[in-house]
């Protein structure tokens, strides 16, 4: 689903952000279990409490006028509420954390699909292990299967979060965490960065779009696949314009000279869902907007603001559109 998507208004995953309980993976039903046994859990023990304080005050009232030195609250009342009620009541919490942590796992099962995930200020840099592409703030995945995802930063601290497939990890800049993901239905499913990382932290979205095994075989065979550059027309003057205006020193478009790695690499942009790490729908006016006002749209984003005149703009956007 779609949502809102006005360039100034918040930035959404194109899939919007399901809920981490609303579960579509064995991870994120796992936590989503223990968070209702915890809800459970820590409201019975709110109700037990206010009941006992409601009973205690209303006792005191009564007992207002006895004269002062009365035996007060026995001892016993004291150990059991105070004592071995919360040490139970933890212990079985506990219990139940250590279950969860340990059914989620982050050992690479063999035949697992292994993804490398890279966060970066803005936006996450995507490739898969045995394969010669690199794309950006899509995951596909293969429906039904395990899915590892060594995730790290190529800057600061972010965190990884697709909440109806997963729990959060960390992107490091010095280390790789893997978590182990798997989605029980196709679908998209829309994440976040979790964790605060400068001023765009909130449009650092991500799209894991889970799909049968040969429609993710299909797909990662079009990402092998060079660009095919147009010899004529509109779209030829747009790859000139390309060359012309800088893009190749950010951006990589493989089967050309173009092989920036500051920003995502656009051989295939065309085919994705989203623009500027899911904070606008892939459209061509929407492409069209952020390629002339990167800055508006994303204050503070490596994307610098083009100079272009409408015509080479148009050009540009015509060009691009033709990498699917
Ligand atoms: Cu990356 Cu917050």
């Amino acid at each position: 689903m779609i949502l809102s998507l006005s360039a100034t208004g918040q930035p959404v995953s194109t899939a919007g952000l399901g809920g981490a309980l609303d579960p579509r993976g064995p991870a994120a039903r796992e936590i989503s279990d223990l968070w209702w046994v915890l809800l459970l859990l820590g409201a019975v023990v709110y109700v037990g409490v206010v009941a006992f304080l409601v009973v205690g005050l209303m006792r005191r009232r009564r007992d207002d006028s006895a004269a002062p030195g009365d035996e007060g609250v026995p001892s016993k009342w004291i150990l059991l509420g105070g004592v071995a009620l919360p040490a139970v009541v933890l212990a079985v919490v506990f219990g139940f954390s250590l279950a969860s942590m340990s059914a989620l796992t982050n050992d690479i099962p063999d035949d697992a699909v292994v993804i490398d995930v890279v966060g970066r200020q803005w936006w996450w840099e995507v490739s898969y292990e045995g394969h010669d592409f690199v794309t950006a703030n899509e995951i596909h995945i293969p429906v039904g299967e395990p899915v590892a995802l060594r995730v790290t930063s190529a800057d600061v601290i972010h965190s990884f979060w697709v909440p109806q497939l997963a729990g959060k990890i960390d992107a490091l800049p010095d280390g790789i965490n893997t978590m182990v993901i798997e989605a029980d239905e196709a679908g998209r499913f829309g994440g976040r960065c979790a964790e605060f990382c400068g001023l765009q932290h909130t449009k650092m979205g991500i799209d894991v779009i889970a799909e049968p095994r040969e429609d993710f075989d299909s797909w990662l065979e079009g990402q092998e696949q060079d660009a095919v550059i147009p010899d004529g027309g509109v779209a030829r003057r747009g790859f000139e314009v390309f060359v012309e205006a800088g893009c190749p020193e950010c951006h990589t478009i493989k089967g050309t000279d173009a092989d920036g790695r500051t920003g995502p690499d656009l051989t295939h942009v065309a085919g994705r869902g989203s623009l500027a790490a899911a904070t606008l729908p892939n459209t061509p006016e929407h492409l069209s907007e952020w390629v002339a006002n990167p800055q508006e749209i994303k204050e503070g984003t490596q994307m610098p603001d083009t100079e272009l005149s409408s015509e080479d703009l148009e050009a540009l956007i015509a060009f691009l559109e033709t990498l699917k």
